[in-house]
């Protein structure tokens, strides 16, 4: 018993000891936890992505970059009296541009699609990573299948998925869910974004800014048409890109952006006659 009293001063000291010794090993795991929380969250906040634009990347190193060779550059250089006649005569031929919603079946060399698509390749983009794919469809049963998937989309946005004020909006250009031009026109070009890249190795590359990049390189596509006499109507199919994607079989990283036919204009097209602001309503001079 004199034993038991004796030694009990030492077990509560020992006790003591160990759980003070617990107690700092919880604080510094606490302590470790906190600061790789801080590195995470900061590390979240990647640079150069637009979170909206559904950038879905990670940062890689390109060091291939760096060993780019630079050439002297030299474009034309036209006198002013040049100068403003092109600005001029391009401004008059991207003028006649419309949306044309009836094309003729008449058959387009296939060459002149290529050039254009070329064209359109020759976009900017965010640290060049050309994050487009323009599939060019002529199959005539591959283009019905593409209708039946828009058509049956489009009539449920206009049934029940949108507004009553977009169907009244789209009413003043006579748009319906039916959409003959996607059987008729020779060519369907459906321009994919590449949400990101695949470096070697299989790791995803960031595709800077590549909604924007797109939308660049279509508006080239829209003026290469416009150059060579043929029409289209920039259309966005809503909720069709999934079903779309897996019917041309693109890969997970390939968002659809536009659905162009492409063709000449029927012999019958008629456009809404839309009236564009004026430069003062467009510009601001500073
Ligand atoms: C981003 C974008 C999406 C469009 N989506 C459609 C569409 O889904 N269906 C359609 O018939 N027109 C669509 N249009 C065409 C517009 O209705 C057309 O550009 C506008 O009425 C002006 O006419 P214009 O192109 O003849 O100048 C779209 C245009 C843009 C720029």
């Amino acid at each position: 018993m004199a034993f038991v009293s004796g030694v009990t001063p030492y077990i509560i000291a020992v006790f003591s000891v160990v759980i003070v010794c617990f107690w700092i090993q919880s604080l510094r795991e606490k302590k470790a936890k906190e600061s790789k929380g801080a590195t995470d969250s900061s590390s979240k906040v990647r640079r150069w992505v637009d979170q909206d634009l559904q950038d879905d990347t990670e940062i890689l190193p390109q060091h291939d970059e760096f060993d780019l060779p630079h050439v002297p550059y030299a474009p034309p250089r036209y006198p002013v009296d040049v100068m403003l006649e092109r600005s001029q005569d391009f401004y008059t031929l991207m003028d006649q541009r419309r949306s044309v919603r009836f094309i003729s079946p008449e058959p387009v060399p296939r060459e002149v699609i290529d050039n254009v698509i070329r064209t359109a390749g020759t976009s900017p983009s965010g640290a060049h990573t050309e994050p487009w794919t323009f599939v060019v469809v002529s199959d005539p049963h591959t283009k019905h299948k593409i209708r039946t998937i828009v058509e049956d989309e489009e009539e449920v946005n206009y049934r029940q998925r949108m507004g009553e004020k977009w169907v009244k909006d789209l009413a003043r250009i006579r748009t319906t869910w039916v959409k003959e031009y996607l059987d008729v026109a020779p060519y369907l070009v459906l321009v994919f974004k590449q949400t990101y890249g695949i470096a070697s190795g299989g790791k995803r590359k960031t595709h800077y800014y590549n909604e924007i990049s797109v939308s660049v390189a279509c508006g080239i596509l829209l003026a290469a048409l416009q150059n060579v006499g043929l029409v289209t109507v920039t259309s966005t199919p809503l909720n069709c890109g999934p079903r779309l994607r897996a019917l041309l079989q693109r890969p997970a990283n390939e968002k659809l952006l536009m659905l162009l036919p492409v063709g000449y204009p029927s012999a019958s097209a008629t456009v809404p006659d839309l009236k564009r602001k004026p430069l003062g309503d467009i510009a601001v001079a500073i």
